[in-house]
């Protein structure tokens, strides 16, 4: 897997603090991407069975829960100690609606699993007290370090539904999605109209500290963005350029995404 994929500090662009190295990983196909990030997990799992595992949803996501799933029929892997803590979830959806984030991850993977229920968390999307709910899931954050943190990206470089021009100390909040955003993902709906138009969703500060963060990007959508992340300025309006200061982090691209970058 090691020969599959191209090693980048991209030092020579001093675009790091000192000190602070990016790790770009870019993988000739899906499948070996998908396999050396399900080791990671399985690796950070075996070695802390009561690991705070910082999770995704969506399509980026899908290729690891399956490896998980997998891995937990054939070798047992337990998961009765883990803590998960999900980034997001729209408002108004329920965690019995088909496309809320709790049934998603309640369908492609805790389902599967020996994980207890009560172990995992998102925000609540249909609270009858929004601001309790956000205070409620920032102290569970700051209780719960995350040793590991998931993430996707949006093709407007959100990182959770943290949109642009999120600032970079924030806590978990409750957000307007851009319409970009909500364009994405009304390939889960059957109509635009039904695509809620607000989240709440980790703030990039709680997402900044986790211990370590690996970010998947694949397909030409994301190509843009994976460039505004790893060469461009940091800046607001592209919330995943903060990643940059983060001192483990690690990129996990596939060729397609990986195509507008200067190497
Ligand atoms: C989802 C999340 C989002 C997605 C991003 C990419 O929990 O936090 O930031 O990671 O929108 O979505 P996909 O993977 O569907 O392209």
């Amino acid at each position: 897997i090691i020969c599959a994929c191209a090693i980048i500090t991209n030092n020579k662009k001093n675009l790091f603090k000192k000190g602070k190295v990016m790790k770009v990983l870019v993988f000739d196909t899906i499948e070996l991407l998908y396999e050396k990030l399900l080791e990671e997990f399985l690796t950070e799992i075996k070695n802390n069975p009561e690991i705070n595992l910082g999770l995704a949803t969506g399509s980026t996501t899908e290729l690891l829960y399956k490896g998980l799933i997998l891995d937990h029929l054939e070798n047992k892997t337990s998961y009765k100690d883990v803590k998960v803590f999900n980034l997001d979830e729209y408002v108004g959806l329920d965690k019995e609606h088909p496309q809320s984030y709790a049934y998603f991850m309640k369908e492609s993977l805790f389902k599967h699993l020996d994980i207890n229920l009560d172990n995992t968390f998102i925000p609540n999307g249909v609270t009858t007290n929004f601001s309790l709910e956000l205070a409620n899931y920032d102290q569970l954050l700051k209780d719960n370090q995350i040793d590991l943190q998931l993430l996707g990206i949006g093709p407007n470089s959100h990182i959770a539904f943290n949109e642009p021009g999120s600032s970079f100390d924030s806590k978990t909040s409750l957000v307007e999605l851009t319409e970009d955003t909500r364009m994405a993902n009304s390939r889960f709906f059957s109509d635009l109209d039904e695509v809620p138009t607000q989240a709440l969703t980790m703030g990039i500060g709680s997402i900044l500290n986790a211990k370590r963060i690996i970010l998947v990007a694949t397909g030409p959508k994301k190509a843009q963005a994976i460039k505004d992340t790893i060469e461009g300025v940091i800046t607001t309006n592209i919330p995943s350029s903060i990643l940059r200061i983060h001192p483990n982090i690690q990129i996990y691209l596939d060729k397609e995404a990986a195509k507008l970058l200067d190497i």
